[in-house]
């Protein structure tokens, strides 16, 4: 404890030096977040990164996500602590691959989850992220629409649009494993509480949900929401958010087993070290930053 009161203080006192903000996404463990400026979910963050005037990130996430923000202000140094922090969904899908698929929809626009490389990024129309996906893809003039890599997040939005809507087979590792037993056994055990679910998951589990949000879109709900009680089908470190943020209201995980490896890889020692060494620092060359940044700062247009 007194350990970790000293590394806080460091980092405290290094971030004056080095001028930077700790971006921290609702996934990341509890110390992480109590020690950021910005806690929120990838939109969120994609926003504060474009916006704010510091010299310094530091990204405590997954590499997409830092990768954003240095595509967003190539002026800034940004650093992802967790230098192997990475994201298996963002893997399933490679610029190569994308371009040989949509050569097959000529018609078709491209829409690339947040999730994703820069490379993947500069080979799409729009970025989009679980809290305005669907809004993303009804801004778009064409009528048929490519979604990657998340198959489920593709079929949630079909739900909402008339636009044929080509998935990429992709997943999330974590959220793929919930099921609708999941959601049975909970509100067995908890039958007034609301089920929260994130676009990622399976349709079974959405068609067994109350509600579908971001991640941050859950913690607005339960805050403003009547219900006492929520059971909670995304990553668990936003458990501590929501403990944070209405700590009156009472939130069961959907399964205690929903673990993000890599968004726990990120604790106080390796922001320290970012701070101290400024590495590992996040550079995306130019030829893939720019077409990248076209692709993020038209899904940040929309509001
Ligand atoms: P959010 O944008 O909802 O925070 O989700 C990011 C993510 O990685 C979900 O698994
Ligand atoms: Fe990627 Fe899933 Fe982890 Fe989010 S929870 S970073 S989508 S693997």
């Amino acid at each position: 404890m007194v350990e970790e009161i000293a590394v806080r203080e460091k980092i405290l006192a290094l971030k004056e030096e080095r001028d930077a903000a700790i971006l921290a996404h609702n996934y990341q463990i509890d110390e992480v977040q109590e020690i950021a400026d910005i806690v929120g979910d990838s939109l969120e963050l994609a926003r504060a990164a474009a916006s704010l005037d510091n010299a310094t990130i530091v990204f405590c996430g997954v590499d997409f996500m830092a990768e954003t923000a240095a595509i967003l202000s190539p002026e800034k140094t940004v650093l992802l602590p967790a230098g192997d922090a990475c994201c298996p969904m963002a893997e399933m899908v490679t610029a190569g691959e994308l371009l040989v698929f949509r050569s097959k929809y000529p018609e078709a626009a491209v829409v690339a989850y947040v999730n994703t490389s820069a490379e993947v990024k500069a080979v799409s129309d729009i970025c989009c992220t679980s809290a305005n996906a669907v809004k993303v893809v009804e801004s778009l003039p064409e009528t048929t629409v490519i979604v990657v890599p998340d198959r489920n997040l593709a079929r949630y939005i079909a739900r909402f649009t008339t636009k044929e809507i080509i998935p990429w087979e992709g997943y999330c590792i974590v959220h793929e494993r919930f099921t609708p037993e999941d959601v049975r056994r909970e509100r067995a055990l908890h039958p007034a509480a609301e089920v929260l679910v994130h676009p990622e998951c399976r349709p079974e589990v959405i068609d067994a949900a109350d509600h579908v949000f971001s991640t941050s879109g859950m913690i607005r709900h339960a805050c403003a929401s009547p219900s006492a009680e929520f059971i909670i089908g995304t990553e668990i470190g936003i458990l501590h958010r929501l403990s944070r943020q209405c700590p009156e209201k009472c939130c069961h995980p959907l399964s205690p087993r929903a673990i993000c490896i890599n968004m726990k890889k990120t604790d106080l020692a390796k922001v320290h070290a970012a701070l101290e060494r400024m590495e590992p620092r996040i550079r995306v060359p130019p030829r893939i930053a720019d077409p990248a940044r076209r692709v993020i700062e038209r899904m940040l247009a929309i509001r």
